[in-house]
């Protein structure tokens, strides 16, 4: 346990990076600045980084540079988690800082979005804030776009490129429900989709999409889910690559980013060698005091290369919303 890997209550410590690159200059700090979240700002682990691989706590400037020092970097989030964009926003500066030149690609933009991004961009080269407009972020169902534009600000303010990396909508509508045709032309061949996913990873993402919708899938809608999850994961994987210039950042949902059974497996597929590392935010939990607690919670290991535990936005029962839902239906 070190000092600076913990995070005062509330904000104000600015942490010295000390990500030295090559000449000796000193980045900028990573700060996430004060937290948003309302619940478990005093809990132990809140503002702490786990490296899974090694087992022990690291500073944010530890993980910094090792962000740094990957090809690809993939960073989680829980959609609503005001400090989870703050942390993806301070990390995605900390490379930028450090030199790094990549694409940004973000599963909240897909392909219907390209090409408005473009339009935009090519009209404002620098106007984040006008992104939102140009797709109409508003009616799209994702949490405000101030969560998201510090990290396309920073992008753009770099000059380098915004990625809308999803698959589109309808298209994944369509695969959850059994048509196959919709897949994209040779992403089945490019990833494999045609197979399970190893190491009963395809029984795992069955009974996790199961779970997450609180028993409403009928069982023989569930095949297609998962055909929609791992086309999603592998066309993320796809905007990574082809857009990767000094490789790529994607910002994505937790289980997207999991190294287990999501983007991961299919950048691996393309590019075995290519470093890729995995940062997920993490909310803590009261009376999980250990990285063990919410290891256990998922099986056995955490599906991350680190997690940066935050405060957490509430204590709802993830399964009530879909009570005032109608079942789904084929
Ligand atoms: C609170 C959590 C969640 C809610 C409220 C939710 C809700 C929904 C709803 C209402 C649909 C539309 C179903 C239809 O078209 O009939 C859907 C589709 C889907 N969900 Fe979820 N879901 C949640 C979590 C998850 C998770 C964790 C996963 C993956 C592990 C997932 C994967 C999918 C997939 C693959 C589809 C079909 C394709 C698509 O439309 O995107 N969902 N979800």
């Amino acid at each position: 346990m070190t000092r600076l890997a913990r995070r005062p209550p509330v904000s104000g410590l600015l942490v010295a990076v000390g990500l030295l690159v090559g000449c000796g200059a000193r980045a900028p700090a990573i700060d996430p600045g004060a937290w948003q979240a309302p619940l478990g700002r005093e809990h132990p682990l809140t503002g702490r980084i786990w490296d899974v691989n090694a087992a022990r706590f690291v500073t944010p400037e530890a993980l910094g540079a090792r962000l740094a020092g990957a090809r690809y970097v993939l960073l989680g989030e829980r959609h609503d988690n005001p400090d989870h964009h703050r942390v993806q926003a301070a990390l995605v500066r900390a490379l930028l800082a450090a030199g790094r030149r990549p694409a940004v690609a973000f599963e909240m933009f897909s392909a219907d979005d390209a090409g408005a991004i473009a339009r935009h961009l090519t009209a404002a080269p620098r106007d984040a804030a006008g992104l939102a407009e140009a797709v109409g972020w508003s009616r799209s169902g994702w949490p405000s776009w101030a969560f998201y534009r510090p990290i396309a600000q920073a992008t753009l303010d770099a000059g380098l490129p915004i990625v809308a990396a999803n698959l589109a909508p309808r298209t994944a509508r369509a695969l959850a429900r059994g048509d196959r045709s919709a897949l994209p032309d040779g992403l089945a061949e490019r990833y494999a989709l045609d197979r399970p996913l190893p190491d009963g990873g395809q029984a795992a993402l069955a009974a996790e999409i199961s779970a997450s919708h609180c028993g409403h899938i009928p069982g023989d809608r569930i095949d297609g889910m998962v055909l929609a999850q791992r086309a999603r994961d592998a066309a993320l994987a796809d905007s990574m690559v082809t857009s990767s210039r000094d490789g790529a950042v994607l910002i994505a949902g937790a289980g997207h980013v999991r190294t287990d059974r999501g983007v991961p497996v299919y950048l691996r597929a393309r590019e075995p060698a290519a470093g890729i590392a995995v940062l997920a935010p993490l909310e803590v939990r009261d009376g999980w005091t250990r990285p063990a607690d919410y290891a256990e919670a998922s099986g056995a290991r955490l599906p991350y290369d680190w997690v940066w535990f935050t405060p957490r936005m509430d204590d709802a029962d993830p399964c009530a919303r879909f009570r005032r839902l109608a079942p789904l239906t084929g």
